[in-house]
Formats: structure tokens, C-alpha cells, sequence
């Protein structure tokens, strides 16, 4: 393993700390002895093979998979948000499915409509407010599913492979909306810098958008680097070679 990542302040506690945390789901491990401290502003990429494990690791840090072995700390008062890899829509409006993730979070009806609606033109969809969200294509629903997330002004925001099904286009407006959310900041207000986890297969997505990348090789972290680090430094074997296979 190598790692030389960012410790947090003292004065800013870590928005996350796992302790050799492990998933085992039957006879799999999808995370095995995983140490990561996440200090808060910082834009963290999760990149390794399919099935290494970065959609579990994500589930971890939003409190959907439990750790079988090992112990997760998690800062208090943050909101947090999770843009999954396949979005679940409800029968409904797109401008429906993100007024209700407001109004769960408390904002009225109303409020949560307007507010619903302002995000979706965020994200360039106001045309299709109204459209059915289950009609809508893949890509479409990322971008509904982005606009909910981002409707929430969290303060720590998850992204399982955000631009996965996106044309070239929308990718790259979806991550300048990535880039905006990582520069603003959420619920606790000025000088609390949002922080982003995202898992991604696109290294160019990764070096423009990351300021700390993990590789996962079969549940466990194998490099922890500051960007610059993991693209020009030396890599454990694998880490390179997977780099080298995904530049081609
Ligand atoms: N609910 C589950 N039940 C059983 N096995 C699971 C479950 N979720 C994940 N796994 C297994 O855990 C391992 C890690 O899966 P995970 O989805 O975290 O990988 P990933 O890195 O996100 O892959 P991809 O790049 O394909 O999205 C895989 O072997 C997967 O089959
Ligand atoms: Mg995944």
C-alpha cells in the first residue's frame, strides 16, 4: 500500500474515519481492512476494476452497507447526499422525484417545489420537469438524480460513477455542476467546503475533478494519493498497470 493523503486539523474533525473496516457478503469481501480519514473539503476518487469495490465503500461512508469487521466514524450535523450508479426514480414528475427528497429533509411542499425546480435548470432539465422521471433515459435520470442530491446543498456529497451512461456533453456539464458543488458549500455554511467521494472509470474525470485518489484492487486499498502523486509518482504494480490499461 501506498499512501501519503491529507490528515485532517485538528481543529477540523475528519467528515470520515474507518478503522480496518471490512464487508463481507456471504462468501464474498467486498471491503477488506480499509483505513481512510476524510478531512472535510476534500474531493476524494475511488477508481479500481469492476467488483474492486467502490460502490460498497460509498454505500459504507452513507450508512447503507454495515462494516462486518472494523469501525466507522462519521463527523456530526452534516447533511449528506448520495448520487448512486443506477438512480431509482419514482412514477412521478422528474420535478416530483426532487421535491420530495426537499420535503423530506423538511422544506414544505411549496418551498420544495420551487427549490425542485431551480435545480433541474441547474442542471440543464427544466424542459422535462413534468416529463414522467421513469420515461426518462439513463443519462436523463442521472441528471435528475444529480439535481436531487444537489438540491439538498449537502455537505458531503457521494457519487457512484456520476457520468457513467452521460453523452460528451452532458458529462462535461455534469462535472463542471460537480466542479461548482466542490468549490460552494452546504448546510453548515461559508468555510466548511463541501466534501465529494466519487467512484469513476474516467481518469481524465478523476485528475480534473479529484484532489485524492484511492485505487481498490479486491476490496482493499492499494494506493492513497494526492492526485499529482498517484499520476506522476510510482505506483504499486497493479495500481500501474490498471492506470496504463485505462489510458489506452
Ligand atoms: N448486495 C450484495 N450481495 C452480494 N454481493 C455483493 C453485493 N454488493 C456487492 N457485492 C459484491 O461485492 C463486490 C464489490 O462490489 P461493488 O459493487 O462494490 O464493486 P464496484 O467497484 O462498485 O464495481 P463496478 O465498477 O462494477 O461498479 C463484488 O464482488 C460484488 O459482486
Ligand atoms: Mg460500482
Amino acid at each position: 500500500m501506498v499512501a501519503r493523503a491529507s490528515v485532517a486539523a485538528p481543529d477540523h474533525p475528519p467528515v470520515f474515519s474507518l478503522r480496518g473496516v471490512g464487508v463481507r457478503y456471504g462468501l464474498v469481501q467486498a471491503l477488506q481492512g480499509v483505513n481512510l480519514t476524510v478531512a472535510p473539503g476534500e474531493r476524494v476518487a475511488l477508481i479500481g476494476a469492476n467488483g474492486c469495490g467502490k460502490s460498497t465503500l460509498l454505500r459504507v461512508l452513507h450508512g447503507l452497507a454495515k462494516p462486518s469487521s472494523g469501525q466507522l466514524l462519521r463527523g456530526e450535523g452534516s447533511r449528506q447526499a448520495m448520487l448512486f450508479q443506477r438512480p431509482h426514480m419514482l412514477r412521478a414528475s422528474a420535478q416530483h422525484n426532487v421535491a420530495l427528497g426537499l420535503w423530506l429533509h423538511g422544506v414544505r411542499w411549496r418551498d420544495a417545489r420551487a427549490q425542485s425546480l431551480q435545480a433541474l435548470q441547474r442542471v440543464g432539465l427544466e424542459g422535462i420537469a413534468a416529463q414522467n422521471a421513469r420515461t426518462l433515459s439513463g443519462g436523463q435520470q442521472q441528471r435528475v438524480a444529480l439535481a436531487r442530491a444537489w438540491a439538498l446543498r449537502p455537505d458531503v456529497l457521494l457519487l457512484d460513477e456520476p457520468t457513467a451512461s452521460l453523452d460528451p456533453h452532458a458529462k462535461r456539464e455534469v462535472e463542471l455542476l460537480m466542479a461548482d458543488l466542490a468549490a460552494s458549500h452546504g448546510q453548515a455554511g461559508p468555510g466548511h467546503p463541501v466534501t465529494m467521494v466519487f467512484s469513476s472509470h474516467n481518469l481524465g474525470q478523476v485528475k480534473r475533478l479529484a484532489s485524492r485518489v484511492i485505487y481498490l484492487e479486491h476490496g482493499a486499498v492499494l494506493a492513497d494519493l494526492p492526485v499529482h502523486d498517484f499520476f506522476n509518482g510510482p505506483l504499486p504494480d497493479a495500481a500501474r498497470l490498471f492506470v496504463k490499461g485505462e489510458m489506452v
